[in-house]
């Protein structure tokens, strides 16, 4: 029988800034469903990547002085970027895809004009609010307090010719979809959609920009750049084949059974998306999943505020699965939580060390002291365990030892169902607190039998005392399958130490009481999660948060001042003017010359020569509008004429020469006087 197939994504990132904490809680998170569900054996794809586009990228390109392939290749590729990221917190995404990708940008440019063909996207001019961190566009209703209702921060006014995509149309479609069916989840959001955007009415989206050019051209339009969120919805279809030769996966897997998103970008996902999609008469995802945030100090994390936390410190520092674990242990999936260091270090000493821990090194340790690493034969599962763990509920009896190995029995027996109704929901932190109730039930089990008190006589005693040993193995066992996609080194470790073959790791075995072999070989290894000094940790948390701000500073150098004066008259003598980029190309045969075409409000174009080609491409610095000095007398370079000079800040970053033209506002008009 063919396997069933599920395709899950998380959202592509923004390689804007280094990803921090918040984002690897998102990753780590579809990473233990993708996990969850090749256990139960279906064929995964798991999708992540990053989007690449946009102005915000565009600007932080020119800021670092390279070009935005150049900062985003930097950062997805670069040391501990992206890529990096990930395959440290080992996170087994099947597919990771780039929207600077050819193959997707040929989609994205096919779907464009799909739409448009179709009437769904036509040409209007675009009068709103922008916020430009966010790439969002908003209408003056949506603002909170004048400001972006999403990051609160300034929004700007935009008015340009543009495309827009026909939203209105689906708004009937798209409210019956989140208020009928079970596509949004949690529940909750759906209130928040609607109230917030459906019933104040839905209106057409911009769908195109001109006012810069990082992005996909669309190709019927030369000027206009895709909006970025158009280009990076679709990447969930792209990245199996759609529309173009890349990937042929797309009939396999599409609709995507969930994407996992962030609380603030539930907007695009769930009415965007689906009306996206629907124009283009493709299939609907089954599930849009909006997790919360993690927060610290009660705010959102952000680079820009500098309260970001790195994952990277607190892999190396405790270890990836620990780290792993905590980010789904202590935050339920849909709300936000409050990240701090001391509550990790509690959740690794409690739930890690202490109850798992212990289990683990106490029951091998056991079973190495009083039996050598091998059990007697025969000791294993008992006809009554098995029958408890297959009944519906514990029915046996009385206080005796029985009663406890069959109350752990018919517990760690039913613990299987229990979690996959908690993972299916997606609520992996109650899926886990399900598992920690039975670890739990087996350290008091520990206390109940005293073992210890058994090894004292063992002519009498070591028959039950070995059954007492396999019944904590047993449970280690089946705790340790429905931990594995949370952390699968540790519990291949755990595996190891209590001698679980193959057969018995299996989701099958999770629900069998009795699957391992009762001569299974067990040896004590390595304390899998030592328990960690609050204090001492915090105190060297805090030393490696500090190293890794500086070694972030870039070294910078700038050219000593002068100390010679002008006077005053003189330096009024300089014209500066506000100019416009009406072309610019490579100066044939000059590695270093741009030649710039520029309005300078006079009428007739004036040509500069600068040698910055080392520092920009030409077609990205068309339509910006820069400042030029304009009375210096005419200079020849290479043959050609230049009549004045831009103006750029310049320094040297780790030993590396930098410069930025200066950009004005573009709401300057072309020869305004600068003063
Ligand atoms: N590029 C868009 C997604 C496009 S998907 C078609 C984007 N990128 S992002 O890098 O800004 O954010 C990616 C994800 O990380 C989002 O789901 C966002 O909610 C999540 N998180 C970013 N900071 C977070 C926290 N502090 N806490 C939890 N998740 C957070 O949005």
């Amino acid at each position: 029988m063919e396997k069933k197939t599920f395709y899950l994504t998380t959202p592509i990132y923004y390689p804007s800034d280094k990803l921090h904490i918040g984002h690897t809680y998102c990753t780590v998170a579809t990473d233990a469903i993708a996990r969850y569900k090749r256990l139960k054996g279906l064929d995964v794809m798991f999708l992540t990547g990053t989007d690449e586009h946009g102005q915000k990228i565009e600007s932080k390109a020119a800021e670092a002085g390279v070009s935005p392939q150049e900062f985003v290749d930097r950062i997805v590729d670069g040391p501990r970027g992206v890529r990096d990221l990930w395959k440290l917190m080992d996170i087994s995404n099947d597919r990771f895809i780039r929207t600077t990708d050819d193959y997707h940008v040929e989609s994205i440019q096919k779907i464009f004009k799909k739409m448009y063909e179709k009437g769904d996207i036509y040409k209007g001019a675009y009068k709103g609010k922008y916020c430009t961190p966010c790439e969002s566009f908003w209408t003056e209703s949506q603002l909170k307090d004048g400001c972006c209702p999403d990051c609160g921060r300034p929004v700007v006014d935009a008015e340009e010719e543009a495309y827009f995509f026909r939203l209105s149309k689906y708004a009937d479609r798209v409210r019956d979809l989140l208020e009928n069916t079970d596509f949004l989840q949690p529940r909750s959001r759906v209130n928040e959609m609607v109230k917030n955007f459906i019933e104040p009415g839905l209106e057409d989206l911009c769908v195109s920009r001109t006012s810069f050019s990082w992005g996909v051209p669309v190709d019927f339009d030369p000027g206009h750049v895709v909006y970025v969120w158009v280009d990076a919805l679709f990447n969930y279809t792209t990245a199996l084949g759609f529309l173009n030769d890349r990937y042929h996966d797309y009939d396999k897997y599409w609709p995507a059974d969930v994407h996992i998103v962030g609380k603030e970008i539930v907007r695009f996902h769930s009415i965007i998306w689906p009306a996206m999609l629907m124009s283009m008469e493709m299939p609907l995802p089954k599930h849009v999943f909006g997790h919360g945030w993690l927060l610290l100090d009660g705010g959102k994390m952000s680079k820009s505020k500098g309260n970001v936390v790195d994952p990277y410190i607190l892999a190396e520092k405790f270890g990836v699965d620990a780290l792993r674990f905590f980010l789904m242990r202590t935050f339920p999936f849909g709300s936000d939580g409050n990240f701090s260091n001391e509550l990790l270090i509690q959740t690794i000493n409690t739930d890690l060390a202490n109850d798992l821990g212990n289990l683990v090194s106490r029951t091998t340790a056991m079973v190495g002291k009083y039996f050598g690493g091998v059990l007697p034969a025969g000791c294993g599962a008992t006809e009554e365990e098995r029958q408890a763990a297959l009944a519906d509920s514990c029915t046996a009896s009385g206080e005796g030892p029985a009663q406890f190995d069959l109350d752990l029995a018919h517990q760690a027996a039913h613990l299987r169902a229990a979690y996959e109704a908690a993972m299916e929901s997606f609520a992996p932190h109650k899926a886990l607190d399900e598992v920690f109730k039975v670890i739990q039930r087996a350290n008091k089990y520990i206390d109940e039998c005293a073992p210890w008190v058994l090894a004292k006589d063992m002519a009498v005693n070591g028959a039950r005392l070995a059954h007492v040993m396999y019944v904590l193995l047993e449970t280690t066992r089946i705790c340790g399958i429905l931990l594995s996609p949370f952390m699968p080194s540790s519990c291949e470790k755990l595996f190891a130490q209590i001698g679980a073959c193959e057969h018995c790791r299996t989701w099958d075995s999770a629900a069998v009481w009795g699957a391992l072999s009762d001569t299974a070989s067990v040896t004590k290894g390595e304390n899998l999660f030592p328990r960690i000094d609050m204090d001492k940790a915090l105190a060297e948390l805090e030393a490696a948060e500090a190293a890794a701000k500086t070694a972030d500073q870039p070294d910078i150098e700038l050219e000593p001042q002068l100390t010679e004066q002008v006077d005053f008259d003189t330096f009024c003598r300089s014209d500066f003017r506000a100019v416009k980029v009406k072309a610019c190309d490579a100066v044939k045969k000059s590695a270093k010359l741009l030649r710039f075409t520029l309005d300078d409000g006079t009428g007739t174009d004036r040509q500069i020569l600068s040698g910055i080609h080392k520092f920009y491409e030409p077609e990205e610095l068309v339509g910006k509008t820069l400042v030029a000095i304009v009375n210096l007398p005419p200079r020849k370079m290479m043959g050609l004429e230049s009549n004045g000079m831009l103006l750029s800040a310049v320094h040297t970053e780790n030993g590396e020469e930098r410069l930025h033209l200066i950009m004005v506002d573009d709401a300057i008009p072309a020869g305004a006087k600068l003063c």
